[in-house]
């Protein structure tokens, strides 16, 4: 199977690093709109006209399948993607409801959603929580940690700041959905701060659960073909891609 991940950004380099590690692909196509990231900041409007663009971008390759990485435009241009698309469309909100129902296995939990501003004003992750029986959700919008973690400012001062400014006063919940594709990169220090008794939901880790109950797998591939794409200085993607993944010289 050959697959299509869309981000607004690096962030679902998050997701591609669970994709690779249970090995599911052939072949996949990354693409980042780095000339336009964040999409967090910006309104339904923008965000489902800049999904749509990408969608057309990833229509020029043999994709069996498109995730959407980001978050943002799981919250807000799923729909209007799936309506215009020959192939499947997945988004990461669902896959993490379910991933936070097998994990926490009480609808009774106290859940914290983290996210950008747009996907906490979406309130995709609370409906669907409450869907699902969560009513003691928690949503806060986080998006300091976004340029946070593109500066690599995995721990430290100024990260040790900003999880005191949102976090501050919080009582430690059950489970945090890291609701934004930047997230996993700070789990650690985010699981730290709350003393390590909190479930963490990780988008990559929610995708994979998510195509492993709908789809078939039947061959493992260690080594797929990695494309990877930007609208703007593809080659620093590559780079990170190739810091963060760990990937092979080819
Ligand atoms: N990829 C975005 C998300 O997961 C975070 C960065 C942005 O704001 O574009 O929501």
């Amino acid at each position: 199977m050959k697959v299509g991940v869309f981000d607004s950004g690096i962030g679902g380099l998050t997701v591609v690093k669970s994709l690779l590690e249970h090995q599911l692909f052939e072949e996949i196509i990354y693409f980042g709109d780095t000339a336009r990231v964040p999409y967090g900041v910006k309104d339904k409007n923008t965000i489902v006209r800049y999904s749509l663009e990408a969608l057309e971008f990833f229509k020029n390759f043999e994709i069996d399948l498109l995730i959407t990485a980001c978050n943002t435009v799981s919250a807000y241009a799923l729909e209007e993607m799936r309506a215009q698309a020959p192939f499947d469309v997945i988004g990461v909100v669902e896959p993490g409801i379910i991933a936070t129902k097998n994990a926490l296995n009480d609808t009774s939990a106290n859940v914290l959603v983290l996210g950008t501003n747009a996907t906490i004003n979406s309130k995709a992750y609370e409906t669907l929580l409450s869907a699902h029986g969560f009513n003691n959700t928690t949503s806060k919008a986080t998006g300091l940690f976004v340029p946070i973690i593109e500066e690599g400012l995995f721990d430290g001062e100024i990260l040790e700041s900003t999880l005191e400014h949102y976090f501050k006063g919080l009582s430690c919940p059950d489970g945090i959905i890291l609701g934004c594709t930047h997230f996993p990169l700070i789990a650690d220090a985010i699981a730290d701060y709350f003393n390590n008794n909190t479930t963490l939901i990780h988008s990559g880790e929610a995708i994979v659960e998510y195509l492993e109950s709908h789809y078939k797998f039947e061959t493992k591939y260690s080594n797929p073909e990695i494309k990877f794409f930007a609208s703007e200085n593809p080659e620093s993607l590559r780079q990170t891609a190739q810091k963060w993944l760990d990937l092979p010289e080819k």
